[in-house]
């Protein structure tokens, strides 16, 4: 209780100006006193008095002044950066209302810098040239390599030459289509140093997916190896590339250059198939280059990347992200989130093709001059142990993860994870949907021996850093509850009619004004990007997530409210499952719905119609899967093929998706109202076919 006392203390000396913001009265006005003990895990005394943010007094008063004065409380931190030339006059311009025009979100433009420098050179120049940036895990155990930040950046430099001397220049698209190696960082720094734009495409999806990018994007070049081990199998990424290839070709985006990394322990050359005139092995010509390269000096509101994700409907959607802000907050954030020191070694388990790969494998860490270690291969590979190995190997200090890794672990003997130490690890991480208590409670518990703090932190693709998250050292934690928002995010939720509701409440997650890590629009269709995230709620972000805050003012997320499913951490847009099902040749008609899923959190169901007079198999139904697999990725493959002779429609032919939902969750007796359906006997057959 000393620990509660501490906090309830620290909580009673917050500013007086604090009260103000709504969301944070509940803890202000010592309602705090409230808290069920047993629901709250406090940070250790050793571990707040050493954390950057050490209470909820000092992170409410950095909030407050966050709020109150953006542009003081951003350009102040921004100054730590290198800047070849300040921003203007103005440090952010935004609006995010559609009532009164054009939605814009600019940050510190103006100011001319470079996120590769500021990753690279500046720590270079800071002393930490010897300090390794990563450490790079392969698939196989005792497989490894590392790289100091004065190698990376030479590496780096190489790349850039090559890439400037094949007429690669500023604003260019380069696609990526890499597995974890560390060419995958020093990839997507190469561009940047050159004011490339990189698109990477997470090496999971198939040639259909990665042809649909290029042919949005128009690459001058596409980057790639020939292949990669993922536990025992190996996976051919240059066929798929080649299939890629014909097929953007055929709707006139022609490729001049593949480049080719030799990945000799997937694959050797000599199998590899080959175009003379398009492709070039990287090892052939990479090395050739100087080792510095002249820094392309780009505006801040300069594009960075475009990275496509799901959306309910449509085409995945580019989302862009600009250099200045977007640098700024992945580096701030990551700093506070995991309460990160020079001392920390990190190790992030998402894949670079994921946003979370951009800001927290490659940038955040790298920008705070931070040694990360980078893994190839699958977490249960050889045996589930395989993680805690990699952390007692590297003294891993902070790991952060997604729930769905956490619950497949949590199958296995705990033997796996505690025959290793793990006595390295400080601050744990989650990330990509709600974390469930038990899980929280297993990886506290079990691997953080009960003395890490778990940083829960909610963010998308679109939001480039995270929005909700813990300060370890601040907040006692519930499990499963993201907490309080980072600096400057001023999260709100709405009821149904766009209205801010206040105190314990659950609604829709918006954010009022912008945040210098916010996506500036989606490539090619800024009209799409005002459609879906701003007129829901005008006058706000709509994050497409349900979220409710209880009585202490912590927030917990709930899931999409939208028709975007969360697998295993992946956001997969039903309407792209549906119309990959929907493309076999013997499918008439299609919906997909989420269902709770034991390890993957969320899991695909599909019914399925087909073709009149067409039968019902099991071949078919393997069939349709691979339709998905070939079209969007194995990732996105359908746990279930529900037949269905009809689907619940809505007189005027709507599809009814809340039956759906609780037949595929077999809830029938919460069907609710089936009066409204064009043909109400549906449900019936629906059901009757549930187990066929
Ligand atoms: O539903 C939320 C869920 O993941 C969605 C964003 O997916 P994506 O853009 O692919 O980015 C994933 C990595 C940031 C959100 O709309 N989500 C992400 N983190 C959390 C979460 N849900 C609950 N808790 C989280 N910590």
């Amino acid at each position: 209780t000393t620990n509660h006392l501490r906090h309830v203390e620290s909580m009673a000396t917050m500013p007086s100006g604090a009260g103000n913001i709504p969301h944070l009265n509940a803890i202000v006005l010592g309602e705090a006193l409230a808290f069920e003990e047993n629901d709250l895990i406090f940070p250790s005394d050793d571990f707040s008095r050493q954390a950057h943010v050490p209470s909820p007094g000092k992170y409410l008063e950095m909030y407050k002044r966050s709020i109150e004065d953006p542009a003081g409380f951003w350009s102040d931190i921004a100054s730590s950066f290198y800047w070849k030339q300040k921003w203007g006059q103005q440090v952010y311009l935004e609006n995010l209302d559609v009532r009164k025009g054009d939605i814009r979100i600019e940050w510190f433009k103006g100011g001319i810098t470079n996120i590769c420098y500021n990753c690279l050179d500046s720590n270079v120049e800071a002393g930490l040239g010897d300090k390794i940036a990563l450490y790079w895990e392969g698939n196989e155990p005792g497989v490894d390599a590392t790289l100091t930040y004065i190698q990376l950046l030479h590496n780096v430099c190489q790349l850039a030459n090559y890439l400037k001397d094949i007429g690669v220049k500023k604003g260019d698209a380069v696609v990526v289509y890499l597995p974890m190696l560390m060419e995958l960082p020093i990839t997507m720094l190469a561009c940047a140093r050159i004011g490339a734009v990189h698109s990477v495409v997470f090496a999971g999806f198939s040639a259909e997916s990665l042809a649909q990018r290029i042919v949005d994007c128009k690459p001058k070049v596409v980057i790639t190896c020939n292949a990669v081990k993922r536990g025992s199998k190996v996976i051919h990424l240059k066929d798929i590339v080649d299939a890629a290839l014909i097929e953007s070709s055929q709707s006139g985006v022609s490729i001049d250059v593949c480049l080719t990394y030799e990945n000799q322990l997937a694959m050797k050359k000599e199998s590899t198939k080959w175009k003379e005139e398009r492709d070039v092995w990287w090892q052939d010509v990479i090395p050739k280059y100087p080792t510095t390269c002249a820094v392309e000096w780009v505006d801040a509101e300069d594009p960075l990347f475009l990275l496509y994700t799901s959306g309910s409907t449509g085409k995945p959607k580019g989302v862009v992200h600009t250099t200045g802000g977007y640098m700024v907050y992945t580096a701030t954030t990551f700093k506070y989130a995991f309460d990160y020191k020079p001392s920390d070694i990190y190790w992030c388990t998402a894949d670079c093709g994921w946003i979370t790969g951009h800001s927290y494998v490659t940038y955040g860490p790298l920008l705070n001059g931070a040694s990360a270690v980078i893994f190839e291969g699958a977490p249960n590979y050889p045996n589930p142990g395989r993680c805690w190995d990699i952390v007692d190997k590297y003294q891993v200090t902070i790991f952060y993860t997604a729930p769905t890794l956490v619950r497949s672990l949590m199958r296995d003997s705990d033997e796996y994870v505690t025959r290793y130490s793990r006595k390295s690890l400080r601050v744990l991480g989650s990330v990509g949907e709600p974390i469930n208590p038990s899980a929280w409670r297993w990886f506290f518990n079990l691997v953080g021996d009960s003395k890490c703090p778990i940083s829960d932190t909610w963010w998308q693709t679109e939001t480039g850093g995270f929005m909700i998250t813990p300060l370890p050292g601040a907040w006692p934690q519930k499990p499963g509850s993201a907490t309080f928002p980072f600096f400057g995010v001023q999260a709100v939720i709405v009821d149904e009619k766009g209205v801010e509701i206040e105190g314990e409440c659950s609604g829709y997650l918006c954010v009022k004004s912008s945040w210098p890590g916010a996506f500036r629009t989606l490539y090619c269709d800024h009209e799409r990007y005002e459609t879906t995230y701003f007129k829901p709620f005008p006058g706000y972000y709509f994050s497409g997530d349900g979220c409710s805050r209880d009585k202490d003012g912590y927030h917990w997320l709930t899931g999409r409210v939208d028709d975007v499913i969360n697998v295993s951490g992946h956001r997969i847009g039903t309407a792209e499952v549906e119309s990959a099902l929907v493309s076999h040749p013997q499918c008439a008609e299609a919906a997909v719905v989420g269902v709770e899923h034991e390890v993957k959190g969320q899991g695909l169901y599909a019914f399925v119609t087909l073709v009149e007079g067409v039968p019902y198999s099991e071949e078919l139904r393997k069939s349709l899967i691979l339709n998905v697999r070939k079209q969007i990725g194995a990732f996105a493959a359908p746990d279930k093929v529900h037949w269905a002779p009809g689907l619940p429609k809505t007189r005027s032919g709507k599809i009814m998706r809340r039956i759906l939902r609780k037949i595929a969750s077999r809830q029938l007796d919460e069907l609710g109202d089936t009066s409204t359906l064009a043909d109400p006997n549906v449900v019936d057959q629906l059901i009757a076919l549930a187990d066929v």
